[in-house]
């Protein structure tokens, strides 16, 4: 039986503005968290208003705004390594990444870290002048070795399948290389992993204030994820159990209604 004696705290009225700064010293400090020694996984999305990960042209960038880009920036700023699944690798183009100029950060390289079952690294990245770090199973080693150097192919293979990855011995393969502080940008099938093996610490959610329909999966895809127009997820699949998720923050830009929710799962 539940009960209406919950207490509500009415956030909006009374928010602290937190102006344009290129150097983010506000909201650097918001996401700042301390990796310890097992390290700390935080994924960053964007959806829209009625739950959907992609736009009209199957991309984030079309749905998502300058607001979700300020706190983008920071958490690239804040990251050891960016975390992408192959998928969102292809569709999003990504190559070598740079730290955001004005952010303050460490000194080294922004690495990126690319998780594919079947070990093929998108060409742009193949083509790049910094290759990235390949987590993959046994037979994508052996297709990721023809496609980057050797020492950049951490073959992690899982028990029940050696050629399906160990997502936690992915991590804690990052980890023996320094990289503590993870940050997973993609795409939905990869978070679903990660969450179903436990691995997420915090869930950064932006917001968006549009919806576009049925078509796009969720943050979180079923694999494979479904083409546009398709639900990926099968009808009947039943819901996990609901994982708790405590709000640290919630950031809201006036000119266009973007929230933007910082949660941890730890
Ligand atoms: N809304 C957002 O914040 C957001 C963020 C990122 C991406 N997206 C959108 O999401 C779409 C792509 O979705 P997606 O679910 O296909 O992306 P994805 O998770 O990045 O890619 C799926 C592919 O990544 C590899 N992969 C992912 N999880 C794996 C695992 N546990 N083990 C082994 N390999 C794994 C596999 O690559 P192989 O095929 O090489 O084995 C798989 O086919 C794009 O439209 C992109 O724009 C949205």
């Amino acid at each position: 039986m539940r009960s209406a004696t919950t207490p509500l705290d009415l956030l909006v009225p009374r928010p602290e503005h937190l102006p344009p700064d290129p150097a983010e010293t506000r909201l650097a400090a918001l996401y700042d968290e301390d990796p310890g020694t097992g390290g700390w996984l935080r994924a960053n999305f964007v959806s829209t208003v009625d739950g959907g990960a992609w736009g009209p042209d199957h991309l984030s960038g079309s749905i998502n705004d300058d607001a979700d880009w300020r706190v983008f920036r920071v958490l690239r700023a804040a990251a050891d390594v960016v975390l992408v699944g192959a998928g969102t690798a292809r569709h999003e183009g990504y190559t070598a990444l740079d730290r955001p100029c004005d952010v303050p950060a460490g000194d080294r390289p922004l690495e990126l870290a690319l998780v594919t079952r079947s070990g093929r690294v998108p060409q742009q990245l193949v083509d790049g002048d910094r290759p990235p770090l390949v987590l993959t199973g046994e037979a994508g080693a052996r297709t990721a070795r023809r496609m980057a150097p050797a020492d950049h192919v951490l073959a992690v293979p899982a028990g029940h399948d050696p050629d399906e990855v160990d997502l936690r011995a992915g991590r804690a393969a990052l980890a023996d290389r320094g990289l503590r502080r993870v940050l997973c940008e993609g795409g939905p099938t990869l978070l679903a992993a990660l969450l179903a093996d436990d691995l997420v610490d915090e869930l950064c959610v932006t917001t968006s204030p549009c919806l576009v329909g049925p078509g796009p999966s969720r943050i979180v895809a079923a694999s494979p994820a479904g083409a546009p127009g398709e639900d990926p997820r099968p009808a009947g699949v039943p819901a996990s159990a609901p994982v708790p998720a405590r709000l640290a923050h919630l950031l809201h830009a006036p000119g266009t209604g973007t929230l933007l929710a910082r949660w941890l799962l730890r």
